[in-house]
C-alpha cells in the first residue's frame, strides 16, 4: 500500500516509490501542493485513478502496473499508458511488427545507413514520465532526477559533433539522459528471436577539461536479463569521444513487448556540476 500521509508532508517536493512490490491502490487523498514528481511505476498498483493524478504540471510515472484502463479513463493521464501496463494488453495475441527502431533524443526521424528508419524520440520526459508513440509502437520510460533546483531543464543532449567510422553521425548528435532508470519498450512485437543493436558513442570532449572527467557507467538489461554490468562507452572505443560503439544481444519476445533497460547502478560520477 501506497501510504496517504507521505502524499500529504508539507514540503515534499519529489516521491520516489517505483520498483517496490507495492499493492493495493493509489491512495485517494488530498496531495501536498509542493509535490512535482510522483515516481509509483514498477509496482503491482491497481484500481481507480483518483482525482489528484490529473494535477496540472504534476509528474505522475505509473508505468508497469496493474491498472486496467479503458477508454473512459485513458485521457487522464500521457496516452499509451495502458499498453506500458504489466502483461501489456495493446496487440496481445495480435503483433503488428518485426522490428523498431529509435533515435534516442532525436528530433526527427533519420534513415540510416543500415537502412532502418530510426524514428524520433523528442519528448520531453522528466523526473517521473513517460511516452508512447502515436500509432503505438514503442514507448519510453524515465525515473530519476536531475537539476534539482532546475524544475524544467530538457534531459535531451545535443553535439553538433561528427562521428568517425560512422555515415549516421545524426543519430549520435542526440542523446537522452537519465540519472536512474531508462526503458525502451517495442510494442506490438511478433514473438520470436530478436537482435537488439544498441549503437553509443561517448559525446561529451575527449582531454584534461572538467566535462570529460566524468564516468558514465551502467547496465544494460534486454527482457530482464541483464546483459552489461558496469558497462563504459569508451572501453570499447578506445578511450576515445565520438566514435561509435554498437553492442548486440540475442532476446526472444514471447508476450508481443520488447524491454530494454538502461539501469544507473550507483558507479561512476554521481553528479556533474552544470
Ligand atoms: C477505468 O474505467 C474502468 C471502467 O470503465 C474501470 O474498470 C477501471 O478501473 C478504470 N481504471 C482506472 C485506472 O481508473
Ligand atoms: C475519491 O473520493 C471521492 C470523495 O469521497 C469520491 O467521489 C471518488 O469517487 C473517490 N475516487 C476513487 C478513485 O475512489
Ligand atoms: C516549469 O513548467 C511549468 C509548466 O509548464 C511552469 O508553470 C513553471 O513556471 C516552469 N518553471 C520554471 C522554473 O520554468
Ligand atoms: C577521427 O579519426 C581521425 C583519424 O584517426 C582522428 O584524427 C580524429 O581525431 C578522429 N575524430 C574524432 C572525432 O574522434
Amino acid at each position: 500500500m501506497v501510504p496517504p500521509t507521505i502524499m500529504n508532508l508539507p514540503m515534499l517536493v519529489f516521491l520516489f516509490l517505483g520498483s517496490n512490490d507495492l499493492n493495493g491502490s493509489l491512495p485517494n487523498t488530498t496531495i501536498s501542493p509542493s509535490l512535482s514528481t510522483i515516481d509509483l511505476s514498477y509496482n503491482m498498483l491497481s484500481g481507480r485513478f483518483p482525482a489528484w493524478v490529473s494535477t496540472k504540471n504534476l509528474n505522475v510515472n505509473l508505468v508497469w502496473n496493474n491498472f486496467m484502463i479503458d477508454s473512459s479513463n485513458s485521457s487522464i493521464l500521457p496516452s499509451g499508458l495502458e499498453c506500458l501496463q504489466q502483461d501489456t494488453p495493446c496487440f496481445l495475441g495480435q503483433p503488428e511488427y518485426s522490428s523498431f527502431a529509435v533515435d534516442c533524443g532525436g528530433s526527427r526521424s533519420v534513415k540510416s545507413d543500415d537502412k532502418f528508419i530510426y524514428e524520433s524520440d523528442g519528448a520531453n520526459l522528466q523526473g517521473a514520465s513517460y511516452y508512447v508513440t502515436r500509432p503505438v509502437r514503442w514507448g519510453v520510460s524515465n525515473t530519476g532526477k536531475f537539476y534539482m533546483g532546475e524544475p524544467n531543464r530538457s534531459y535531451i543532449i545535443y553535439t553538433t559533433n561528427q562521428f568517425n567510422k560512422t555515415l549516421d553521425s545524426e543519430l549520435f548528435q542526440t542523446a537522452r539522459t537519465s540519472p536512474s532508470s531508462l526503458r525502451y519498450y517495442g510494442i506490438g512485437l511478433k514473438n520470436g528471436k530478436y537482435i537488439v543493436a544498441l549503437k553509443f558513442a561517448e559525446i561529451f570532449p575527449d582531454g584534461q577539461i572538467w566535462q570529460s572527467m566524468g564516468r558514465r557507467i551502467f547496465d544494460i538489461y534486454i527482457q530482464g536479463e541483464r546483459k552489461e554490468q558496469d558497462f563504459d562507452i569508451k572501453k570499447y572505443a578506445n578511450e576515445k569521444s565520438n566514435t561509435p560503439v554498437e553492442r548486440q544481444y540475442f532476446t526472444d519476445v514471447t508476450n508481443n513487448f520488447m524491454e530494454i533497460h538502461l539501469f544507473w547502478a550507483g558507479k561512476g560520477t554521481c553528479c556533474i556540476p552544470t
